[in-house]
């Protein structure tokens, strides 16, 4: 039994030496240590030798047993570094390549022009002001002075919200930003009723239409409102500062004109148009070949919106005024469609 243990150990070490993959190392595990193999089926004839004989065979097997688990484990590990290395002499990695380019994000055109906006008028000391998206009727429509059967109000122009809401104060998208006017005013002097602070902010946002979408109008769009209200505020600050946004957002030569215009919440109202930049005031398809774009809409604060902020149209004044940040962009770049901006287009984004 003893010499059978010696030829298992030496048939088993020298077939080791001829395995040289882990393929291999298996198939001679299950040879030489599995449950068939000869060195296992002396463990299972122990029971039957004479019991004397027993102790030193039963030795012999469990060190046979374990020297070769050991050379096991030692070629395993042998092969595995052999392995590696010729992976690592095969696969060569040229470290002399130019590296994968990374692909930047970029800002979305609108965000670029807001943020040209808001830093004219931070350097003019308006701060932003963030009112909500759903409005009241009351605050979109009723607070600015628009008459009660105003066309602003009818259904097509405005996403109104279903739901419970008190009679004839339905919630809706805001249609602009000037509900905004309202909110800040309250906010500011609810602080000191009997003398509220003066206001000067601007009011960017989404505002929301259920009109045609068309390359000149889109159900969604932004606005950047303006508001300035104090006691010594008049149209004279109302021109200057809007004729120096001008020339900072389109060029320090750029000429501002003021046309009397309408809104239910200004009084006086004006439009406010620069000379076109693409012509030079010459005429061309751009500006219609009038010389002017239409830039945006202002006026003096009305009394009644005045008064329904918290102000008391007696002794304080203001301007507000609204403008489109897409009308703007789409002039600076010359797009012709307003409804490329929401597209989601990376063909169009790629070009800013
Ligand atoms: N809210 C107006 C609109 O959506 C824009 C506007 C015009 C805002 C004149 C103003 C303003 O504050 O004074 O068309």
């Amino acid at each position: 039994m003893l010499e059978q243990l010696e030829k298992i150990e030496q048939d088993a070490l020298s077939a080791l030496e001829m395995m040289d993959d882990q393929e291999a190392l298996e198939s001679w595990r299950v040879a030489y240590l599995g449950r068939s193999s000869p060195l296992m089926a002396v463990f299972d004839q122990l029971g039957q030798l004479p019991k004397d004989e027993r102790p030193a065979i039963g030795r012999r097997a469990n060190q046979v047993k374990q020297s070769l688990e050991l050379k096991l484990d030692e070629k395993t590990e042998k092969l595995k570094q052999v392995e590696l290395r010729r992976a690592l002499e095969t696969e060569r990695l040229d470290i002399t390549l130019p590296g994968r380019a990374v692909s930047l994000g970029r800002l979305h055109p609108i965000t670029k022009t807001l943020r040209k906006v808001y830093q004219i008028f931070a350097e003019m000391g308006f701060q932003v002001y963030l009112s909500r998206d759903v409005e009241t009727d009351e605050y979109n429509f009723q607070l600015l002075n628009f008459p009660p059967h105003h066309p602003a109000r009818e259904m097509q122009d405005s996403f109104y919200i279903e739901g419970e809401f008190e009679e004839d104060n339905p919630l809706l998208l805001r249609t602009h930003t000037s509900p905004g006017q309202i909110r800040a005013m309250r906010e500011y002097s609810a602080a000191n009723p009997q003398d509220p602070p003066p206001v000067r902010i601007i009011l960017p946002g989404m505002c929301y239409r259920h009109e045609q979408v068309t390359a000149r109008a889109e159900s969604q769009f932004t606005q950047v409102e303006g508001l300035a209200v104090g006691k010594t505020i008049t149209f004279s600050d109302l021109k200057g500062t809007l004729s120096d946004f001008n020339k900072r957002m389109f060029g320090e030569n750029v000429r501002s004109r003021f046309r009397a215009s309408y809104f239910p919440f200004t009084e006086p109202s004006a439009e406010v148009d620069i000379e076109c930049f693409v012509c030079g005031g010459e005429g061309c398809p751009v500006c219609k070949r009038t010389g002017w774009l239409e830039i945006l809409g202002c006026g003096m604060v009305h009394p009644i919106v005045l008064q329904n902020g918290g102000y008391d149209p007696s002794i304080y004044t203001g301007f507000a005024f609204g403008l489109g940040p897409e009308r703007i962009t789409m002039l600076c770049y010359r797009i012709e469609d307003i409804r490329y901006f929401w597209a989601n287009d990376i063909r169009f984004l790629e070009q800013f």
